[in-house]
This record gives structure tokens, sequence and C-alpha cells, in this order.
């Protein structure tokens, strides 16, 4: 098979542990990055388009003659370049618009769970200030807000004061016309990502995110700040109820829709004491940090399995996933996730432990050279540090030891991920 060109759109620690995954696979010759980061820089071509400006991407992957493009974020799926580049005849990985809505409308994915009888959490939808204290009363303490918009994970409320969550709902009207209150789930969070198209499904290895900024899951909701695979969660009985709760009904209708869905369906669970799995909310991409833990715990070739879900084949496809653990450590910028500082210089003492099988790396995300060659941070995640070992406990000393040398004025990170399995 002649070697194929693939185009990756993003530039952040998801997209450098896709694009890393891409390059080791041996049917791939080029891997090219819109726009990328400087870790990506270091294995693939970037090129100065944002993952935002669709008809450029659209035109970069004709020029490039891709075989494949992954789509990262999901801002350019709900813009429809899944739908151009399949019209120009592009393999695309990630929905279309229409697939793209169960992330794109938090109300449009809770119907489409209800209908279905997925196990999710029941919501007032409010569009009138009359209606906020009685839908209040409704659900206990903790309340939670969400405006149906697009907001990386940072659109929630959780609070337990009520006059805050008035305050939130209040807010989330004025702004969109209409807020939702979301009945309050108890238990322990993990993350699903399923590779699907009309064929069949694959499920990646069980993941946990850390959203709170702080240690012990306190302060703000953020992207994540770190994560770490297999989540021993996520049982094998477990796995079996998403399976056949969750992923099964979800498949038979995305098949059944006039238009496919061909990529990672993202489901972000809450399990309960009993064991019990309920959707949190459905992202249409893979999720970030849990791709850094994911893919490298993908041991057949990565790109024969993403072009098997562009191309609607996945179903005949067995991909091998190794036995070890990974676990990624986010560096944020100062004031992440508010008002994340940028432009400074970053110093990386030591950016890769090979240790056998396993090791530690980086996984860029905000970072960028200045035109003398300079590393410095350009976002609110600078970067990731990523181990993989025989088990949990080895991943995580890999990636603290290789965050340890690393210098950025005022970052922050947590010391404390992976706490709920180790
Ligand atoms: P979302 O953007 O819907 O993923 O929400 C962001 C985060 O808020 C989730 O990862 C949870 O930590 C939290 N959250 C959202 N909805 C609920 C809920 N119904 N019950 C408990 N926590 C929630
Ligand atoms: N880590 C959460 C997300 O990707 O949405």
């Amino acid at each position: 098979m002649a070697e194929a060109t693939v185009l990756v759109v993003g530039g952040g620690g998801r997209e450098h542990a896709l694009t890393m995954g891409l390059v080791a696979s041996p049917s791939v010759g080029e891997v090219h990055v819109a726009p990328g980061n400087a870790g990506t820089s270091l294995v693939a071509t970037n090129h100065p388009f944002s993952a935002g400006d669709v008809e450029s991407l659209v035109g970069l992957a004709q020029s490039l003659g891709c075989d494949l493009v992954v789509v990262g974020p999901e801002g350019p799926l709900v813009d429809g370049l899944a739908d151009k580049l399949t019209a120009a005849g592009i393999p695309c990985f990630g929905p279309h618009t229409e697939g793209a809505k169960l992330e794109g409308s938090k109300l449009y994915a809770k119907q489409t769970m209800q209908n279905l009888g997925i196990p999710t959490a029941g919501i007032h939808n409010i569009n009138s200030p009359s209606q906020i204290d009685s839908a209040l009363d409704d659900f206990a303490p903790p309340w939670v807000v969400k405006r149906d918009v697009l907001a990386g994970g940072k659109g929630v409320v959780v609070t337990s004061d009520r006059q805050e969550a008035s305050q939130a709902l209040s807010d989330g009207l004025q702004a969109d016309g209409f807020v939702l209150l979301e009945e309050f789930l108890s238990g322990e969070e993990a993350s699903m990502l399923i590779m699907l198209d009309e064929s069949g499904w694959v499920a990646l290895p069980a993941s946990q995110d850390h959203k709170r900024v702080g240690e012990g899951d306190t302060g703000p909701n953020t992207g994540g700040m770190g994560a770490y695979a297999p989540a021993p969660v996520v049982t094998d009985e477990v796995r079996e109820k998403v399976y056949s709760r969750i992923v099964e009904p979800m498949h038979e209708w995305l098949r059944s829709q006039d238009s496919l869905y061909r990529g990672c369906l993202y489901v972000g669970l809450m399990i309960d004491e009993l064991g019990d799995p309920y959707v949190v909310e459905y992202n249409v991409r893979f999720g970030d940090p849990e791709t850094q833990v994911t893919i490298p715990l993908i041991s057949s070739d990565l790109y024969e399995l993403l072009f098997s879900v562009a191309s609607g084949t996945v179903g005949s496809h067995s991909p091998e996933f190794t036995d070890a653990s990974a676990l990624t450590v986010v560096l944020a910028a100062e004031g992440y996730p508010d008002s994340p500082r940028k432009g400074l210089p970053i110093s990386i003492e030591v950016a890769l432990i090979a240790n056998g099988d396993g090791g530690a790396f980086i996984h860029h995300a905000g970072t960028k050279h200045e035109s003398g060659g300079e590393l410095v941070s350009s976002g609110g995640r600078v970067l990731a540090c990523t181990g993989i070992g025989p088990n949990l406990d080895e991943a995580r000393n890999l990636a603290y030891s290789l965050m340890d040398g690393i210098i950025l004025e005022g970052s922050h990170y947590r010391s404390d991920i992976g706490f709920r399995a180790l």
C-alpha cells in the first residue's frame, strides 16, 4: 500500500498525541497539522490555518492530496468541515454537522437520550425568569446549570448555593433566551471514547479526566487537568452496562440516520455507587487530555483504525491494545482557566524518558516556537507530561518526574492526578 498523507486539524495536546500515533504508523508517509503547536512541528509539518477556518482547511487537504483528515476539536465539525471534505471526496475522521449537534446542543443531546431511553440526568429547560424558582424547588441541591453553548467544559456551574444557582440561571437565560437546570448525578466520572461508523464500533480503554483546576477536585471546571487509563472504576461489569445501555442504542440510532456518523463519540459518564452508568455529556470528538492516555495504549496501526472509521468499515477492524497504563499531568498557565498568561519562555530539562516499552514524554498544547526558536507558552493548557508504565503507579511516577524538570513562570499543575485509582 502506498504511504498515506494525513492532515490533523487542531493544535492541542490531543492533536499532538494523534500526530505522534500517526507518525509511528508504517502506513503513513506524511503527517500535516493545522495549526499544530511546537510539539507537532518537531514530528510533522505545521500549517498556519486556524482550526476554525473550514474553507482553508478543505483547500489545504486538497492541495496536499490527503488520504485522511482527522479532526480534533468540535468547532470545525459543528461548522461543517466533515461535510465539505466528504463532498470533496476526502475521507474524514469526525462527524458531519448533523452528528456534531450531539455536542453542539446539550438540549438536542438530552432529547436524543430521552427518546432512546439512555440513562442520563433529568432537566428543566427554562425560558422565562418565572420558571426559575419552581425548577430549583424540583431538584435537590447541588444544582447543575448548563448554558447550551460550546464552552469547552467550562460553561457549567455546579453549586449548592441557591442564590448562585439562581444567578447562573438568570445570566444564561439573558444571554441565550433559555438555560438548562440539570439534576445532579453523584458518583465517579469516567470517559469512554467510542470509534464508530455505520458498520460497527470499537471502544478505547476507559479513562478518567480531572476537570477541576485544584487538588482534590476543587475550584472551577477546566478543559481537563490530567487523565489516566485504564480507569479501574470501569470494571468489566460496568463496561458491559455502558455498552448495552448507552453505546448500542446510540449506535443503532446513529446508523439509522440519513447522514452517517464516522468518528469518535466521547461518552462522559457518571457511575453511581451501584455501578450503574449515566451519561453526563456526549462529545463528538476525542477528549483532551483523555486522548493523550488512550492513543498510546493502542498497539496496532493507528492510521488503519482511523481510516477504517472514516471509510465506514470499522466493524471489520480489530485494533489491539497493550496491557500498560498511562497517566498524563497538564501544566497550565498562570491564571488558567479564567485568564491565562501567555508568551512566557518554557524551559524543559528532560523531554523524554525511555524505559523499555514505557517511558515518559511531553505532549505539547499551548506552545509555539518564536522566530528565534525559543519555546514559549501560547495557551491556557500549555503542555502535559505523559507516563506509560506497567501499572498506574509507575506511569504516574514517570509523568511527575518529567514535570519536575519544567520551568514556566506562574504555571500550575495538580499533584494528585490518578488519586481515585491509586
Ligand atoms: P459538561 O460540560 O456537561 O461535561 O459538564 C462539565 C462537568 O460538570 C462534568 O464533567 C461534571 O464534572 C460536571 N457535571 C455536569 N453535569 C453534571 C450533573 N448532572 N451532575 C453532576 N455533575 C455534573
Ligand atoms: N476532557 C474533557 C473533554 O475533552 O471534553
